[in-house]
């Protein structure tokens, strides 16, 4: 018996490394599972291999900015598994790198719609079966820059601190109802969303920028998206009765500390 055993959870973001890892750890703890990204290829490779290794899986191409997207994947997650024990809401992009006086207003648009109106959507829409059900659990992606100032990345670093406020905020309203909200804040992350960050700031030196920002944090490296999965599971899981509202770093003690 898994954690999660028999649990229905939504995973945005899927076919992404986050929610694709975070996937394998869920299906691991026995989650039936509804997997969501705009990217269909990507989604369908993820599936495909989620259920070659035995995990119960429906897939859904859908855009999380749009609320008729968000809709029809809760629909098709109640019409599969007949109720939402849990939802990870992790889709997001990183967005163009600029100082703030030069950043194009169309692309602060652009990743506030998924990063910020996409976790609101999610909730939004979640929420209402969670309390026909009477609980669940809900996990929002955030970052280590939802805690600090990121330079070159205004729009994504405001959209992650919204991302702890909506996540405060559903957890203050739906905690009477039995229903948990918290988020992760991943801090240095092993993936493809973090290699197209540190191209161009490191001058395509991407081994020589991983090195660099693993120096940031006590244990000295950047960490594994199955390290997010893990805590991910725990927090939609019945073993983290007790804990809602909160913001966990998952940073390698990145935030807890002025390296020098
Ligand atoms: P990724 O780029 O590998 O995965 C993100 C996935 O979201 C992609 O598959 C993409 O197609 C999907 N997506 C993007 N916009 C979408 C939309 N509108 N609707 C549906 N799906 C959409 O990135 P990664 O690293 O797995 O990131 C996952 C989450 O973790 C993101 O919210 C990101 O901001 C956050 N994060 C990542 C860190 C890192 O170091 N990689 C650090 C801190 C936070």
């Amino acid at each position: 018996m898994g954690i999660l055993t028999d649990k229905s959870i939504i995973v945005t973001g899927a076919a992404g490394a986050i929610g694709h890892a975070t996937a394998q750890i869920l299906a691991r703890e026995g989650a039936r599972l509804m997997l969501v990204d705009v990217n269909r290829e990507g989604l369908a490779a993820r599936a495909q291999e989620l259920r070659a290794a035995g995990a119960d899986v429906v897939t859904l191409t859908a855009d999380v900015s749009r609320s008729a997207d968000v809709q029809a994947f809760v629909s098709a997650t109640l019409a599969r598994f007949g109720r939402i024990d849990g939802l990870f809401n992790n889709a997001g992009i990183e967005g163009h790198i600029a100082p703030t006086w030069e950043y194009d207003e169309l692309e602060f648009d652009r990743v506030t719609r998924t990063n910020v109106n996409g976790v609101f959507l999610g909730m939004r829409h979640v929420l209402p079966v969670m309390i026909a059900q009477g609980g669940g659990a809900i996990v929002n992606t955030a970052s280590i820059g939802s805690e600090r100032g990121l330079a070159g990345a205004c729009t994504y670093n405001a959209s992650k601190h919204a991302v702890v406020g909506l996540t405060r905020t559903a957890a203050a309203e739906a905690g009477p109802k039995g229903i948990r909200v918290n988020c992760v804040m991943p801090g240095v992350i092993d993936t493809p969303l973090l290699e197209s960050v540190l191209g161009p700031l490191f001058n395509g030196d991407i081994a020589l920028g991983k090195q660099t920002l693993g120096r940031i944090a006590p244990l000295e490296r950047i960490g594994h998206p199955l390290e997010i999965g893990e805590v991910v599971a725990f927090l939609l899981s019945d073993a983290a009765s007790f804990v809602t509202g909160a913001a966990w770093s998952i940073d390698g003690g990145a935030l807890c500390t002025i390296r020098h």
